[in-house]
């Protein structure tokens, strides 16, 4: 069990001043449209879509997708399994999606093919954070809140083993407590 508040990386208020500013972005990209879809993926993505969205100024319904990502050690394994799906339908839908971290893209990569196949009216990515050196899987990020090293974060629905999702900024773990090899 990991103790301890891990040191600040991204402080809570410029978590909030970046996350007003995707709003307004996302916002007039999405102007006039009416049936905007954001799809949250589980759990990480909690926090940041629960703030994004009261932040929009476009009408939009929310919905969540739940993955689960094997990794072999430090290193991801690519293989990405299915835990939840959408409880609506997408097609014809502008959907986008909301995602915590993309670190090797591969969790990303088979969700845009997953749901490419049911045909929505386009498909956005949004992500909080994105660890540029680490990305392996040629995903089009739309909207990026931050680039991050190479560490491992937790916080603002980011967790080590289901700690830290609560805390209200993104910390960063000490790389003895962290994940193997990061
Ligand atoms: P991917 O490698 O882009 O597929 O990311 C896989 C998943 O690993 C992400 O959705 C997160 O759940 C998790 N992850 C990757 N890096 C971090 C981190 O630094 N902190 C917390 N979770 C992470
Ligand atoms: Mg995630």
């Amino acid at each position: 069990m990991t103790t301890g508040r891990p040191p600040v990386l991204i402080s809570e208020a410029a978590i909030t001043a970046r996350v007003e500013e995707l709003a307004r972005q996302i916002s007039t990209d999405y102007a006039g449209t009416d049936d905007l879809l954001l799809v949250g993926v589980l759990r990480g993505a909690f926090i940041f879509l629960a703030d994004l969205s009261r932040r929009l100024t476009v009408p939009c319904s929310v919905d969540f997708i739940a993955l689960s990502h094997y990794q072999h050690g430090s290193s991801p394994s690519g293989a990405v399994r299915l835990i939840m799906d959408l409880r609506v339908e997408i097609a014809g839908k502008h959907v986008l999606l909301v995602e915590d971290i993309v670190d090797s893209g591969d969790t990303l990569a088979y969700l845009v093919r997953m749901l490419e196949v049911r045909r929505p009216a386009s498909l956005k990515i949004c992500t909080l954070t994105r660890k540029p050196d680490r990305l392996t899987s040629g995903v089009r990020l739309d909207y990026v809140g931050f680039d991050i090293p190479d560490r491992w974060v937790v916080g603002y629905g980011l967790d080590y083993d289901d700690t830290f999702r609560t805390l209200p900024y993104i910390g960063v773990l000490e790389p003895t407590e962290a994940a193997p090899g990061r």
